[in-house]
C-alpha cells in the first residue's frame, strides 16, 4: 500500500533526523502518525500524513534559514575606524579612505568634531555637518560617525563596533606631545596606512588665505551677483596667469592613481546618461548636491571636469586652485560619480553629446553662472542642450560656494594664520623626515 510505504519512509526519515535534534513536537506528530497505521482508514491516514509533511517542511525552511544567517553572522566583517578633520578634502583624504577600506570590509569614518579640532588645531572651515556630507559622499565610506573625538579611544572603536583604528603614517600627534595612537597600538589594535604626499587642506587653506590677500577685493566684491554684467568688469589683473601660485608641484597625480579611483562600469545601451560639467574647484557639500541631483535623472553619470586654462578665463586669473588632476581624483572619489570627462569642453558640443549618448545635460545657475566672471561668458555653453531640449535646471539648495568659502576665510583670516603656521611645520616635517613606505594593497 502506497500510503503505508510512504509513512515507513517517512519514520525513518524522523528517526534519522532524531539524531540531529529535531524539534519534539514534530517527532510526537510523526510517531502518533506511525501508530496510526494499524488502526485508521487509509484516508484518515493520507490526511494526516499530509499535515506532518507540511509541518515537516516548514520547520526544514526556518532551520535552514535560521542556518544561513547564523553563517553569515559566523564570517564577521572587519570593521576599520578612520577619522579626522576632512576640511576641504582633498586627493590625500580620500585616498587615506581608500586605503582604509582596503584594510577591512567596512570603513567608518569618524568626522572630528568642530569644537575638539578647535581645541586641537584651530577652527575649521567647514563645519560638523558639512565636513560629514562630504564625507559621506565618498564611495570608499560605508558609515559616517559624526562629531567624533579627536583622539580614538578604545571605548571609540567599541562604540563603533570596529576592530581597528587606521591612520596614515603621520601618526597625529596630540597638543601633549605624545603619539594619539599609542594605547591603540599596544592593544593591537591598530593598523597604518601611507599618507599621501604633495596634498593637504594646509596647503589649500594656504592658497586660500593668499588668494584673499591678493584679490580680497577680487573675491567679496567683483564675483558675479547673478544679472550683472560682468563682461565689462574684465580687469587687467583678471588676465588669465596659469600656473601662478596654484600649480602644486609636489603631488604626484599618476596614472595608477586614476585608475584606483575610478570606477569600472561601462553604460549599457538602455542607461540614461546623464552628464553635468564645471570646474569643481574645492570640492565641497554643494558640489555633492548637485551630483546627486544629477545622477537621479538617470542611470549613469558622467562629470565634465574643465581644464585649468578654461577656469582660468572663466573665474578670473587665480582658479582654479586645484589643478586638473586633483580636481579629477575628488570627483573619481564621489559616489554619485560614474565617470569624468579629463579637460571638458566649455561649450557642451553636439559631438559630446552624441558620443557619449547623452540624454540630460544638468545645468545648476548657482555652481556656473553665479561665479562666471569673464569673457568666457559670453558664450552659451548650454546652446546645444537646449536646442536638444535635454537640458535639466537643478536648483541647490545649499548654499556653500567657493565665494562663500573665500569670505569664512576672510572672516577668521587671524586664528586661520595661526592655525597653518602649525599644521604647515608638523607637514614639513612629515614630508622632510618619513621614511618610505608602501601604500595599502
Ligand atoms: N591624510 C593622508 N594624506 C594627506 C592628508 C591626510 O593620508 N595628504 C590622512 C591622515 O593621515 C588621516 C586622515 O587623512 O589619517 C585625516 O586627516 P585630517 O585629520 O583631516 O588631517 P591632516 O592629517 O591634518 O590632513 P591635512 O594635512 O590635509 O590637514
Amino acid at each position: 500500500m502506497d500510503v503505508i510505504d510512504d509513512i515507513r519512509h517517512f519514520a525513518c526519515l524522523l528517526a534519522s533526523m532524531n539524531k540531529e535534534g529535531l524539534d519534539t513536537k514534530l517527532i510526537e506528530l510523526g510517531q502518533d502518525l506511525i501508530s496510526k497505521i494499524s488502526d485508521s482508514s487509509t484516508i484518515q491516514v493520507e490526511n494526516d500524513l499530509e499535515h506532518v509533511r507540511r509541518s515537516f517542511q516548514n520547520y526544514h525552511e526556518d532551520v535552514s534559514n535560521e542556518k544561513q544567517e547564523l553563517q553569515l553572522k559566523d564570517k564577521k566583517q572587519i570593521r576599520v575606524y578612520v577619522d579626522g578633520c576632512y576640511d576641504l578634502m582633498h586627493a590625500g583624504h580620500y585616498n587615506s579612505l581608500r586605503q582604509g577600506k582596503k584594510l577591512g570590509e567596512v570603513l567608518v569614518s569618524g568626522v572630528n568634531s568642530d569644537i575638539e579640532i578647535l581645541a586641537a588645531k584651530g577652527p575649521t572651515i567647514l563645519n560638523d555637518l558639512e565636513r560629514c556630507q562630504i564625507v559621506g559622499a565618498c564611495k570608499w565610506v560605508d558609515e559616517v560617525a559624526e562629531e567624533t573625538e579627536y583622539t580614538p579611544t578604545i571605548d571609540t572603536l567599541n562604540r563603533y563596533n570596529c576592530d581597528f583604528y587606521a591612520h596614515g603614517d603621520d601618526i597625529s600627534i596630540g597638543a601633549d606631545g605624545t603619539d594619539q595612537a599609542s594605547i591603540l597600538k599596544k592593544a593591537g589594535r591598530f593598523k597604518m596606512f601611507k599618507r599621501t604626499r604633495g596634498v593637504s587642506t594646509t596647503d589649500i587653506t594656504a592658497k586660500l588665505l593668499k588668494l584673499n590677500e591678493l584679490s580680497e577685493k577680487e573675491v567679496l566684491e567683483e564675483i558675479k551677483e547673478e544679472g550683472e554684467d560682468e563682461a565689462s568688469k574684465i580687469s587687467s589683473s583678471q588676465k588669465p596667469t596659469i600656473g601662478s601660485f596654484n600649480a602644486n608641484p609636489n603631488f604626484l597625480a599618476s596614472a595608477k592613481r586614476i585608475a584606483q579611483f575610478a570606477t569600472i562600469r561601462e553604460p549599457i545601451e538602455s542607461d540614461k546618461i546623464v552628464y553635468v560639467d564645471g570646474s569643481f574647484d574645492i570640492f565641497h557639500p554643494g558640489h555633492v548636491e548637485l551630483l546627486q541631483k544629477a545622477r537621479q535623472l538617470g542611470d549613469y553619470l558622467i562629470v565634465g571636469i574643465h581644464e585649468d586654462l578654461s577656469v582660468n578665463q572663466y573665474l578670473g586669473s587665480i582658479y582654479p586652485l586645484n589643478a586638473l588632476h586633483e580636481r579629477v581624483l575628488n570627483l573619481l572619489a564621489c559616489k554619485y560619480v560614474d565617470d569624468v570627462i579629463i579637460g571638458a569642453p566649455y561649450k557642451i558640443t553636439e559631438r559630446l553629446i552624441s558620443d557619449l549618448n547623452v540624454s540630460v545635460v544638468v545645468k545648476s545657475l548657482d555652481f556656473i553662472q553665479g561665479t562666471i566672471k569673464s569673457h568666457a561668458l559670453l558664450l552659451n555653453p548650454y546652446e546645444e542642450a537646449i536646442k536638444r531640449e535635454v537640458l535639466a535646471e537643478v536648483k541647490i539648495e545649499s548654499t556653500l560656494t567657493l565665494k562663500e568659502i573665500a569670505r569664512r576665510i576672510a572672516n577668521s583670516r587671524e586664528a586661520i594664520t595661526k592655525k597653518l603656521t602649525k599644521t604647515a611645520a608638523r607637514q614639513e616635517d612629515y614630508e622632510k623626515n618619513s621614511k618610505f613606505i608602501c601604500e595599502v594593497r
